[in-house]
This record gives C-alpha cells, sequence and structure tokens, in this order.
C-alpha cells in the first residue's frame, strides 16, 4: 500500500525451515510452513516496505507482490543473507534454520543394509546473530520458538544476541507455533513488552507488523 509508515524501508527476512542433506533423499530439518513469515511479509508490505524474503522449502505459496529467494540449506541462507544485508534498514528472522547439519553429505543414496547407522552433526551458523553482530546492523528482529518459559527463554535471546525486538512463541504443544493456522506472540525489547493473543496468523501478522512500525520509529527518533 501507498503512505505506510514503512513506505521505502527495504525489509530482508528470513521464512521457512532449512533442510539439511544426509544423501540425495534425505535430510533433517525443523518444524516450519512459512505461514508467518509469509503473513508478517505481506503485512509489512501493507505498510509500504520493500521486502526480500529468502525462504527455505515451504508448503504454502508466497503472497502475490513477493519473489523469495528460494534456498534449502542453513549455509545457503546465510550466503543469500548476508550478500542483501547492507542494503537493508531492517532484518527479520521469522525462519526455523536447522542448529546443526550432517558433518558430511553422502552423494550417493545410503542403502539400508545396517540395523543401525551414526550420524555426526556440526553446529550451523547463527544468521540472526551474525547480521546482529554488524558493524552497522539494520533494526533486527529475531523470533524465539520455546517450549518451555517462553518470555525467559527469549529474553535472554534478545539480549545474548542484541536484537532491536524478539518475538516469541511457544512450539510443541498446544494451539499456535508452526504449521497452526493461529498463534500468539509475546514481543519483547530491552525496556518493554507486548502480548499479541492466539488469532489467526494473518491478524496476528498485521499487529506484529504495527508494533516493529512503532518501535523502528522509536529507534530512528532515539
Ligand atoms: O512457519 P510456521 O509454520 O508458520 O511457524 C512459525 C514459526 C513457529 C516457525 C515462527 O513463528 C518462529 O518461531 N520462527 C523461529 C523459529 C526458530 O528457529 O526459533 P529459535 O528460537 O530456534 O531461533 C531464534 C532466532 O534465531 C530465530 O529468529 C531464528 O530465525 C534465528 N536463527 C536460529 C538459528 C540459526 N542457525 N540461525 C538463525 O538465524
Amino acid at each position: 500500500g501507498s503512505g505506510g509508515g514503512l513506505q521505502g524501508v527495504q525489509v530482508l527476512m528470513t521464512v521457512g525451515p532449512t533442510r539439511e542433506a544426509i544423501d540425495p533423499v534425505r535430510f533433517i530439518g525443523n518444524r516450519s510452513s512459512g505461514k508467518m513469515g509469509y503473513a508478517l511479509a505481506a503485512a509489512l508490505q501493507q505498510r509500504g516496505a520493500q521486502v526480500t524474503a529468502v525462504a527455505g522449502p515451504t508448503s504454502i505459496a508466497p503472497g502475490p507482490g513477493l519473489a523469495p529467494i528460494a534456498v534449502e540449506s542453513a549455509l545457503e541462507m546465510e550466503a543469500e543473507v548476508m550478500e542483501r544485508v547492507t542494503d537493508c534498514q531492517m532484518f527479520i528472522a521469522a525462519a526455523a534454520v536447522a542448529d546443526y547439519r550432517p558433518e558430511t553429505s553422502a552423494s550417493a543414496k545410503i542403502k539400508k543394509d545396517a540395523d543401525s547407522i551414526g550420524l555426526r552433526l556440526v553446529r550451523n551458523p547463527d544468521i540472526l546473530a551474525r547480521v546482529a553482530a554488524l558493524d552497522k546492523p539494520p533494526f533486527t528482529v529475531g523470533f524465539a520458538a520455546e517450549t518451555d518459559q517462553v518470555e525467559v527463554h527469549a529474553r535472554a535471546k534478545l539480549e545474548a544476541k542484541r536484537l532491536s525486538m524478539i518475538a516469541a512463541n511457544q512450539v510443541g504443544s498446544g494451539e499456535g507455533g508452526f504449521e497452526s493456522d493461529r498463534n500468539a506472540l509475546i514481543c519483547l525489547w530491552r525496556e518493554g513488552r507486548r502480548e499479541l493473543p492466539m488469532m489467526p496468523k494473518p491478524a496476528l501478522a498485521a499487529a506484529l507488523a504495527a508494533l516493529i512500525e512503532e518501535r523502528y520509529g522509536a529507534q530512528i527518533a532515539g
């Protein structure tokens, strides 16, 4: 839309899961449909933002005004983000990035001869932390997916990664979180918090986009 409060603001987002290859046919990954990230991208566009999304393999289609850069793995996602982030005023990490990847990926399909096999995993880079640690970081918004003590863990991530803001959701039990059509968020920044109650993801994304615009404006002013 025109005249929104994010008019002309360049926003880079990560959306969806990543897939870490074990061999050409198998992978490990995180649960994420892309619904939350794509809903937020659309809500930010409504407010006038220019949104670029780097997206892992999702089961849903992006909004009509978005042409995501498609990636599979965390390393690919990191490379696409780092190539583009210096041109952006805002970075939002909605993706569920796999924290670990297989140390090696077999070039041919692994045969199921053995009763058990070992899989050695190595840490993936933290894309969000890397962006927040840049010399001149953009306004940086993380998500936090937590199964317990949602607010405590989210505030720890906000502070450890030096984020502008974090949007925390409960996952793994009850309503909301990944794959659901609904979600609820506890949004935290250094000196404040706001709870956005359980609702459909498009409405939740609209409320989150309004809060992001508010906090972004406060940071520019301050
Ligand atoms: O896609 P949906 O099905 O709609 O589900 C939405 C969602 C639950 C996936 C989404 O709302 C959400 O919470 N996304 C973040 C999931 C996550 O990986 O959270 P985390 O607490 O593990 O990570 C914290 C933050 O660091 C996140 O912003 C994440 O994108 C980022 N991160 C994590 C690891 C990594 N290697 N790189 C990162 O950038």
